[in-house]
């Protein structure tokens, strides 16, 4: 039996390991052991324990508090209650996804122990360093020994960066690489089953667009976020189209530091803005299925779009899932007024079409089978 510990810490973490532990459940269960460890990055109920509940996810075995808000405390707590949990349970492999900063924790505490690293999500790139993402994802795929790609352009960028599939025993120095599709691709396949509209309902939404930010290049420089709400106001006038904005607690203490009290309120009580609390996945679901089109700088968010056949404006300057761009279905518009607009206008008018590009949505299967052939 293999023992598997598996390090989660931010909501799009919980709704990606729900995926591998429901796989270990329905068949692997005689040879993987999971013992789940919660960073503690996000604990807020509607960015964390929601999720649980609602996605099934086991209790984690070991909960850690966080003190520290920034970047560095942040990474380097979890880092040091982590390295107490892994010698205390002697892990075959500790399991990471994706790129926040519990990801990056997770990869240098078994690296230090010379405990196997198995990264999920591995090989995006956005060419960008000054996202505190493409530092954790760089540094996390260097330190792995087993490493799962999303997508080809993934397992290209690993290549270039001379992390290719080695023949040899799986260690740090001759990782094993696979594409193995997304598992949230599983996932939104798998819970789209379970899907109510009742916050459709709820918040009186028909005929929206839906619109999620929260990332700090967006957030955190007060004029780029004051532009972004005044052009998203502007977009909702013209179209008289509702906005639905499940609001990020970041985005919020942001919005509540850098727009004075008349911006603030402009925004909030806009007569097509629909501001609303953190959603749980499956709410997600309910308002990415049917809306018109998404506008978000979320990197799973412009997925999920893109599995329920939505066009999908990109507020960043670039995005890692080239793909999408590619196949004509989601533009990148930074935060420019006039791209916003023309894009719009373009998704509109244009026919698009949703070629299946993550994979076949049994990802999680393929990832356990390949734990236990290489760990
Ligand atoms: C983190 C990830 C990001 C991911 C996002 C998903 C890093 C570097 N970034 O960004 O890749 O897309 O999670 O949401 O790891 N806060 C609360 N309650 C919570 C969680 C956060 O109030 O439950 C507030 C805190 O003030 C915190 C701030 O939000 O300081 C930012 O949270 P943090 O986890 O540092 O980064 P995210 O922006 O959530």
């Amino acid at each position: 039996m293999l023992k598997i510990l598996t390090l989660i810490g931010a909501r799009p973490q919980f709704i990606k390991a729900s995926a591998i532990s429901r796989a270990i459940k329905n068949s692997f269960s005689d040879k993987i052991e999971e013992v789940i460890v919660h960073s503690g990055q996000h604990y807020d109920a509607n960015m964390s324990s929601v999720f649980f509940e609602e996605l099934a996810l086991p209790i984690p075995n070991h909960i850690f508090k966080l003190q520290a808000k920034g970047h560095s405390g942040q990474t380097a707590e979890i880092l040091n209650n982590l390295e107490e949990v892994l010698l205390k349970e002697k892990p075959n492999a500790l399991l990471v996804y994706g790129d926040t900063n519990t990801t990056l924790a997770g990869a240098l505490a078994a690296s230090k122990n010379h405990i196997p690293l198995i990264h999920i999500e591995a090989g995006l790139r956005s060419f960008n360093k000054t996202m505190p993402e493409e530092i954790n994802r760089i540094l996390t795929d260097h330190c792995s020994s087993l490493l799962f790609c999303p997508t080809k352009t993934a397992l290209h960028n690993l290549k270039v960066e001379g992390i290719c599939h080695s023949t040899n025993q799986c260690s740090a120095d001759s990782p094993k690489v696979y594409a193995c599709g997304d598992i949230m691709y599983d996932n939104s396949l798998y819970f789209s089953k379970y899907v109510k509209e009742d916050i459709l309902k709820k918040n009186g939404l028909e005929n929206y667009l839906l619109f999620t930010m929260h990332r700090p290049s967006n957030t955190d420089k007060p004029e780029r976020l004051k532009n972004i709400c005044r052009m998203l106001m502007r977009l909702a006038d013209k179209h008289q189209q509702i906005v639905a904005f499940p609001m990020h607690p970041r985005t919020k203490k942001s919005l509540l530091t850098h727009l004075n009290v008349e911006e603030l309120d402009a925004f909030m009580h806009h007569r097509f803005v629909k501001v609303m609390e953190p959603a749980s996945f499956v709410d997600m679901i309910a308002l990415e299925k049917h809306c018109q089109m998404v506008i978000t700088d979320s990197g799973g968010v412009q997925k999920e779009a893109y599995f329920f056949e939505k066009p999908c404006l990109i507020l960043r300057s670039e995005t890692e899932w080239l793909e999408i761009v590619a196949q004509g279905a989601a533009a990148i518009v930074d935060a420019s007024e006039d791209k916003l607009n023309l894009n719009y206008d373009l998704m509109k008018s244009k026919s698009i079409t949703f070629p299946k590009l993550f994979g076949d949505g049994k990802s999680a299967e393929f990832i356990c089978q390949k734990i236990v052939e290489e760990i």
